[in-house]
């Protein structure tokens, strides 16, 4: 097992994020700055690099702009005739003009390499989550929290990070402006950069306030909304209106549903009404200190301590300054709540990390012999297993042990909850038992790659998938059916399964996609899939093949075909077999079988032995054999003693 997996950590982020203040925010900034250099330089360092260097130049141009105004204003305002003061002041003005003009195009570049950046981002990330959810190990997904992690990381935490990358180069480009402006002003007069950084506190304020409310809320909404969309999935798949509609349960969801959104509405009205007042008291704090810095500027004219055309050019480098220092402040805003959903990204992905099942032991090379050794194994076996799934407090199994003989067939029966899928999905490798383990000869089965210990197993599942795919990758599993050899093995497969009858009804054989939701796209019906499910577990070249009650939907001509290609493959191919099945005449031939009762092996021997034990096995086929054998009577006493009175018994 990996770590505990019910650890709540996420309770304690929500209380220390509540504490968050502005100062917390500038002190996280750099890991944020840090995160998401790292992420653009894996998406591209050309697009990085770009994106960075283009503003900077661009910012430098804008403060060169500026300066160069105080010179068309000196020469505008100086003393003498208009025509003169207009020639005197061309020279400058043609600079200015260049300079908005190549500061134009050095942000036009930046901002292109920005919005390349962004995709690139986006694949990252969504692989990398990818990359993890399908290699976790399984019992993580029987966890609530765990769910609950994915889900965030899924629905927010993906879209944050292109959303993080891009707040953060406007942050930056923002940051330069502010830079450009500020620089301007210092150099034109020291007393107004104090001022300008003085109207952005209040919108700053008022901008990270919002943030946390929003984060908190979404926190606070995980459950609700993760419940909605499970209810929302409910009332718009495919695969479930038949019976939304057979059970008239419409009403029902669609109370429940109101019920959910109900809530997220007040919260969010809630939410909204705060941040919007935390917003005004912002505008209100900011209207105060631009008066100030106005007022400020009025002064040092008044007092003669700043020349006219400065004082313009200040007025000038001051808008330019707020509007860079908005952007500043929002942008900080932005990339601070991205951070925060981003973080939901990376600590599940670390956590995830931890549940990726590696071998126990660290050699390469033992590991490599042991998988080796796995195909010519002697006997498969299960010593004193005790398995509880995750968020349960009763063992589903307690100390099972079981022995599977190379080319055996093993049988696995018993009650409804008793055990047997359970047990299937520990051999199978999907499970780690947390006393015991699964030996495959002497190799231990954590000692193995997973991947290397899957491959030597073919599962046919109680809840098999139905793959939206062709019917070819049904059962293949994505290998190529032109490649050598594969589409001999797909027909034998088929054939041994009955899967070739379905498939010689479709309209495109085996190119024919099993999923209604596309054009052309074509429907099975139970059983149907059940062939499917079973050719895919003959297909794979596995000496271990499980069967997890594949006859559960055949018709009767099916599943006496399929038990006796199971037995055929036992005995021609040389294939273990691990067969649950609750129709016990067809377990007769097994091996061995094991007859489980409360997670527990409650007898085990030989169709046989087992019925002169005269225990749980003899009850269940006696109980399955006297329907048969009523029936047989019934029919005996028609066919003979009332023959006559047939017709009439006719409806
Ligand atoms: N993912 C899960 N999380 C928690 N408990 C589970 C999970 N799956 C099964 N269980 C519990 O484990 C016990 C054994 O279940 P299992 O599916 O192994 O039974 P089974 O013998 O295969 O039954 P059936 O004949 O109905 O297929 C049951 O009590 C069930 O409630
Ligand atoms: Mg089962």
């Amino acid at each position: 097992m990996g770590p505990a997996l019910t650890e709540h950590k996420w309770y304690r982020k929500a209380a220390e994020l509540s504490d968050t203040g502005m100062l917390t925010m500038a002190r996280r900034l750099p890991a944020l700055i840090g995160q998401v250099l790292r992420l653009g330089w894996r998406a591209s360092r050309r697009d990085l690099a770009a994106t960075i260097a283009f503003n900077v130049v661009a910012g430098v141009f804008t403060a060169f702009g500026l300066l160069a105004t105080t010179g068309v204003l000196t020469a505008l305002l100086a003393a003498g005739p208009t025509p003169d003061r207009v020639r005197a002041a061309a020279p400058q003005l043609l600079l200015v003009g260049a300079a908005i003009t190549v500061r134009a195009g050095f942000a036009a570049a930046a901002q292109w390499a920005q919005a390349r950046l962004r995709p690139q981002v986006e694949q990252i990330v969504e692989e990398r989550l990818y990359e993890l959810t399908t290699a976790i190990e399984l019992a993580a997904f029987d966890d609530a929290e765990f769910q609950d992690d994915l889900h965030r990381a899924r629905m927010r935490g993906v879209d944050s990070a292109p959303s993080m990358v891009d707040n953060a180069v406007n942050l930056f480009t923002a940051a330069v402006g502010v830079a450009a402006a500020a620089g301007a002003l210092g150099l034109l007069h020291p007393v107004l950069l104090p001022l300008l950084l003085l109207t952005a506190l209040p919108e700053g304020w008022a901008a990270v306030r919002a943030a946390r409310l929003g984060y908190l809320t979404q926190l606070d909404l995980v459950e609700t909304r993760r419940r909605g969309w499970i209810m929302s999935e409910l009332m718009t798949e495919r695969r479930h209106a038949a019976e939304v509609r057979s059970f008239t349960v419409r009403a029902f969801l669609l109370r429940h549903y109101a019920g959910l959104a109900a809530h997220i509405r007040r919260v969010m009205l809630d939410l909204a009404r705060r941040q919007t007042m935390s917003q005004v008291w912002g505008d209100v704090l900011k209207g105060v200190a631009t008066a100030l810095m106005y007022t400020a500027l009025g002064l040092l004219l008044w007092r003669g301590m700043m020349p006219l055309a400065v004082a313009g050019t200040a007025v000038l480098a001051i808008r330019a300054g707020q509007t860079s220092l908005i952007n500043l402040v929002y942008a900080l805003n932005r990339c601070y709540e991205d951070g925060l959903y981003f973080g939901d990204y990376t600590a599940f992905c670390q956590t995830a990390e931890e549940h990726v099942r590696r071998p126990r032991r660290a050699s390469r090379a033992d590991a490599a012999g042991h998988a080796e050794a796995l195909p010519g194994f002697r006997e498969i076996a299960a010593d004193e297993v005790t398995f509880t799934y995750p968020d349960s407090d009763v063992p589903s199994l307690h100390e099972v042990s079981v022995r599977l003989g190379r080319g055996e067939i093993v049988a696995l029966v018993g009650e409804n909850g008793s055990g047997k899928t359970t047990l299937a999905k520990i051999l199978a490798g999907l499970y780690s038992p947390q006393h015991g383990h699964v030996r495959w000869d002497d190799v231990r089965a954590d000692d193995l790659d997973p991947d290397v210990l899957r491959g030597a197993i073919a599962v046919v599942a109680q809840d098999h998938t139905h793959w939206p795919m062709t019917a070819a990758d049904n059962i293949t599993m994505g290998d190529d059916l032109t490649a050598p050899g594969v589409l001999p093995r797909v027909q034998e497969a088929a054939t041994a399964s009955g899967a070739d009858q379905v498939i010689s009804t479709l309209p495109l054989g085996l190119d024919t996609l099993l999923d209604k939701r596309f054009a052309n796209g074509c429907e099975l019906s139970g059983g149907q899939w059940q062939r499917l499910a079973s050719a895919r577990g003959f297909y794979r070249d596995a000496p271990l093949l499980i069967c997890d009650e594949p006859t559960a939907a055949l018709d009767a001509r099916a599943e006496h075909h399929l038990f006796e290609q199971i037995r055929e493959h036992a005995g021609r191919h040389g294939r273990t077999v691990l067969l649950i099945t609750h129709r016990l005449s067809s377990v007769r031939h097994a091996d061995r079988i094991y007859v489980l009762e409360g997670g527990r092996v409650r007898e085990q021997g030989t169709h046989h032995e087992l019925m002169a034990l005269g225990g749980l096995y003899n009850e269940l086929y006696e109980l399955q054999a006297s329907a048969y054998r009523q029936d047989a009577d019934d029919i005996h006493a028609t066919s003979t003693g009332n023959r006559h009175l047939q017709p009439e018994a006719q409806p």
